[in-house]
């Protein structure tokens, strides 16, 4: 999967943000772009983090993707991860100018993505700007044939582990449904990774 780099296409939407958080951030892919930014704090929330292993997943992704890894002290000054659960956590607690939820959402039925997504808004401070990335039912080729049963009604279950299900969005109640409750900035699909993107603008 291509990933495109967000620091590259939203340098503009941070500029002179003092942190960025990734909800359900997985192996820092996203945050590590923002290495390369000013922003001083990159933080990420997700319920698998290891943090006894942290730095070494770190430093292993950013190898891979070609990085030069922070150092230990610096990357520990720079990232804030913390492991919680999406669906009890505060995100009230403290503004950020600039949310990222990539990849996310599918694991969240409709009533509790729309919940998740008014939340995470909740934690965007005034002009803020939020990006969600979506997996979509229109094209899940690849989600179907290698992971998942089909349940039908766009609910997908993990071959491997049943107690993991997907519930991918249709696109369309997506789109409105997001419209009818957000400022919706930009909207568009990617081909690379099958996925709806939004931006909210607070
Ligand atoms: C497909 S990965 C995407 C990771 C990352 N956003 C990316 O694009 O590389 C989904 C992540 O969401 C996290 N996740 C799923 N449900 C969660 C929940 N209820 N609370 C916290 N994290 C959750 C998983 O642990 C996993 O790391």
């Amino acid at each position: 999967m291509i990933r495109t780099n967000l620091f590259e296409t939203h340098k503009d939407d941070i500029h002179g943000s003092s942190s960025v958080l990734d909800v359900g951030c997985g192996a820092l892919h996203d945050l590590m772009c923002f290495e390369d930014s000013e922003i001083r704090l990159l933080q990420g929330i997700d319920m698998a983090v290891d943090q006894s292993r942290l730095y070494s997943t770190y430093f292993n992704v950013a190898a891979k993707a070609g990085r030069t890894p922070l150092k230990k002290a610096h990357f520990v000054n720079r990232y804030r991860i913390q492991q919680a659960d999406l669906q009890q956590y505060n995100f009230g607690g403290e503004l950020h100018n600039f949310i990222i939820c990539r990849n996310v959402l599918h694991f969240f039925p409709d009533s509790e993505k729309y919940v998740l997504i008014n939340r995470m808004h909740m934690g965007l401070e005034q002009g803020g700007l939020l990006y969600l990335q979506v997996n979509h039912s229109d094209n899940v080729n690849i989600i179907r044939s290698e992971y998942a049963v089909d349940r039908g009604d766009n609910v997908f279950e993990n071959k491997v582990n049943p107690s993991q299900v997907f519930f991918l969005a249709n696109y369309e109640h997506f789109v409105t449904e997001i419209n009818t409750q957000f400022a919706v900035l930009d909207r568009y699909t990617s081909k690379t990774d099958d996925s709806i993107i939004l931006t909210i603008r607070k």
